[in-house]
């Protein structure tokens, strides 16, 4: 039997709840050859007991240091914290979200432990790689619990509502960004009677849009596609013109649900604050690229703010506010990769292996990943 044991740490982030393998997941895992170090509680937040991961076979380590000890490879969510870092070995190999270009100091951090180090952000948007997709399985959590928020926050109802005590209107929810949190949160915006308007700057989508039963916005901007499918930033022009439809579109909306990202970028301001200012009292906007700047002038990541009766909500870390689907998912993304770079359960990487290399950050001290050494290169390491 292999000797391979992947390694579970509790993840430390305040608001982080999700956990990077689940009993499910381990079970099939440990089939296949290898052994589960999972540190105490490590699922507990996402609503798995040690005793379910003890049931399906795995191991129960006393905390983070003994978890990196016994294990080679280590699972994760969100990128180790210092603590952390300082328990990493050049024998480690680490996946995780790891951020790579919004915080490319700390990729260097990670060099320096001499770990092997492989994020989910950079795996090439590829039919193969869908199974090991997290960015894909957690904006769809991300999405759906969105339009949640908003619906929990609205002071009225969604759907048309005929009663004895009279009728109630159906709200209107416009979506911007159609990607995969897009989708997902006209989907359930639609499931709660919504009548939903959506907008993305790829063309393509006008027709998925429609399929979920939403409109799609008429506005005379197209962005680029780039391969895999990401958006490329608008010109200034395009990006005023998009700005000022979206006002007008913002004044008719009760309900905004932003998802628009450019990877490896700012997300796109598309909401000024007079768009928000123009909007009628009781309207919420829930941000969900806050972190990644946010898509509204207002949205303050992690806070809610309220201008003149508008609620703009940017939750910072949205698909962990439902850490069970988010986990299970997660953990079958990270049993993909695992699954391809420990084959028969033995680590051996391919390295020329397109996903591999792709996801690639760092390897034998040193940055690798060329996105990354570019931004270091241009920021002298500071961003
Ligand atoms: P994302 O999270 O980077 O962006 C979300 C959405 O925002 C995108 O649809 C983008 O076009 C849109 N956007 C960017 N700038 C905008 C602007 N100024 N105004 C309005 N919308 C704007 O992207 P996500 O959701 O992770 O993926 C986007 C697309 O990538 C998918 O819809 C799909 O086509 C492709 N994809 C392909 C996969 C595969 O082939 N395996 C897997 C996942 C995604």
């Amino acid at each position: 039997m292999s000797n391979l044991v992947i390694g579970v740490p509790r993840e430390a982030a305040g608001a982080e709840r999700r956990v990077a393998l689940v009993p499910s997941i381990i079970e099939t895992l440990v089939q296949d050859g290898f052994r589960i170090l999972v540190e105490r509680s490590a699922g507990q937040a996402a609503g798995y007991s040690d005793e379910a991961y003890r049931a399906v076979g795995a191991e129960l380590a006393e905390d983070a240091a003994a978890t990196y000890a016994g294990a080679t490879l280590i699972a994760r969510v969100a990128p180790p914290d210092g603590d952390e870092l300082a328990l990493m070995t050049p024998a480690h190999t680490l996946i995780a979200f790891l951020d790579p270009l919004g915080n490319v100091a700390r990729a260097e951090r990670l060099a320096a432990t001499g770990a092997t180090t492989f994020a989910f952000e950079f795996m090439p948007r590829t039919t193969r790689a869908q199974a090991m997709d997290a960015l894909s399985s957690q904006a769809t959590v991300a999405g759906y619990h969105g339009v949640l928020l908003a619906a929990d926050r609205a002071p009225r109802l969604f759907p048309l509502l005929m009663t004895a005590a009279g009728t109630v209107k159906a709200r209107s929810v416009l979506v911007l960004g159609a990607g995969v949190a897009g989708l997902q949160a006209i989907a359930t915006a639609r499931r709660l009677g919504a009548v939903v308007t959506a907008f993305d700057v790829r063309a393509a989508v006008k027709e998925q849009v429609e399929s979920l039963g939403a409109r799609f916005l008429a506005i005379d901007v197209a962005g680029e596609e780039q391969a895999g499918g990401y958006a490329t930033g608008l010109d200034q022009e395009q990006h005023r013109l998009e700005q000022e439809a979206l006002a007008r579109a913002c004044a008719d909306a009760d309900i905004v649900i932003c998802t628009a990202q450019i990877p490896g970028a700012r997300a796109p301001e598309l909401i000024t604050e007079a768009a928000v200012r123009s909007m009628r009292r009781g309207s919420v906007i829930v941000d969900l690229a806050a972190s990644a700047g946010g898509n509204c002038a207002c949205t303050v990541a992690g806070e809610e703010v309220d201008i003149e009766g508008v609620l703009v909500l940017g939750p910072s870390n949205p698909a962990a506010a439902i850490p069970g689907t988010a986990s299970d998912l997660y953990a079958a993304n990270v049993r993909a990769f695992v699954r391809l770079i420990a084959p028969g359960a033995e680590l051996a990487p391919d390295w020329d292996d397109e996903i591999v290399a792709g996801a690639l950050i760092t390897r034998g001290g040193v940055v690798v990943a060329a996105r990354v050494v570019e931004r270091l290169a241009a920021t002298g390491g500071a961003a």
